[in-house]
């Protein structure tokens, strides 16, 4: 395997504060690599000092073999960039949109309107080619803009949260994309995601990142197994129950449980419906009421939750509900 993007003891730090932690990794080429973590982990700091825009505190950054602030003029032709934000020009078409960046990539002008036909094709977008991009959908935004940074023909393309905030139909048509892109145009991938589904299902390899540094690394089911058993029991109960519930579960399976939200989870193996059959009857002893018992094989979130304590589809959940909070406010 030859090595894309190598990441040496990368750290970043704001006055006191380390966003990125001594951060090390190798990005193999061909793959598609994802940094998983929630809010404020780091990876769009880990990103931009990969795209040369902000300089690491201390570290190495080596892409293609070459170190990159040594070489940023001439590696930056190699990395395509989708930012976090959508920065397509809306009162430009599609068309327009393409020619404009084709210019500052210096594609020659006759090579330009086949390109960015294939591009459009690409995306999906060849009958929206004279229509505005500002009359776009987010979905549609995005998958212009991912095109776009093909446009300089890049053998690596970083994208940063590319379907945070779209349904679920526009991020299956990224995903479509992201997977051409790589397959057909043999273009390697790094992508971040607060998505568990997105990484398990997209990533041939995953960075699990928390706090700036990386917690787990390889691919979802060599992440799976770290788990070490076979199935995850949930209890979900009111709140000041769960504490006695974990005494109770763990006492009944000798595995240590973990509260998050309003669950007490445990990993367990072997015949798990008797397992949860004799939970449920010394809560049943302890006259203890539940409110749901379910069972699931590991998920990443569960992953997550034993490295850190926290799920980390309670961190997304609780972003939701606050952006609900503040929408009821609104109104
Ligand atoms: N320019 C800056 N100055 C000070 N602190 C910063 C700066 N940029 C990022 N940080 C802090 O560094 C931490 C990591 O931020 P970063 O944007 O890399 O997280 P992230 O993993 O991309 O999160 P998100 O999923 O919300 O995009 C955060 O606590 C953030 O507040
Ligand atoms: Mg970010």
């Amino acid at each position: 395997m030859e090595t894309a993007i190598e990441l040496v003891n990368l750290t970043k730090k704001f006055g006191d504060f380390t966003a990125v932690n001594n951060v090390s990794l190798k990005i193999e080429k061909g793959e598609i690599f994802g940094l998983l973590g929630p809010n404020g982990a780091g990876k769009s700091t880990t990103i931009n000092m990969l795209l040369g825009l902000i300089p690491p505190t201390s570290g190495k950054i080596i892409v293609e073999g070459k170190d990159l602030y040594k070489n940023l003029n001439e590696i930056k032709q190699d990395i395509g960039l989708v930012m976090q934000e959508t920065i397509v020009e809306p009162e430009l078409t599609a068309e327009q949109n393409l020619i404009l960046f084709a210019k500052l990539y210096h594609v020659p002008n006759n090579e330009i309107p086949e390109k960015i036909d294939s591009l459009l094709e690409l995306a999906g977008l060849s009958n929206f080619k004279k229509a505005y991009a500002g009359t776009f959908s987010g979905g549609m935004k995005r998958r212009l803009e991912m095109v776009k940074s093909l446009i300089q023909d890049p053998k690596i393309l970083v994208l940063d949260e590319p379907t945070t905030g779209l349904d679920i139909q526009n991020r299956t048509k990224i995903w479509e994309l992201i997977r051409k892109i790589n397959v057909e145009r043999k273009v390697t991938v790094l992508m971040t995601t607060q998505y568990l589904e997105e990484a398990n299902d997209m990533c041939n390899r995953i960075a699990i990142m928390d706090k700036g540094r990386i917690i787990a690394l390889g691919t979802p089911t060599q992440l799976k197994h770290l788990i070490g058993k076979e199935s995850i029991i949930e209890i979900a109960a009111e709140r000041h129950r769960l504490e006695q519930i974990a005494g109770i579960v763990q006492k009944e399976t000798g595995e240590k449980p973990n509260i998050s939200g309003d669950k007490v989870s445990v990993s367990v193996s072997g015949n798990y419906v008797k397992i949860m059959k004799d939970l449920l009857d010394r809560l049943n002893e302890n006259k203890i009421p539940i409110e749901g018992i379910s069972m699931h094989e590991p998920t990443l979130d569960d992953v997550f939750l034993k490295l850190t304590g926290t799920s980390l589809r309670d961190t997304l959940s609780e972003e939701t509900q606050s952006s609900r909070t503040l929408m009821m406010r609104r109104r």
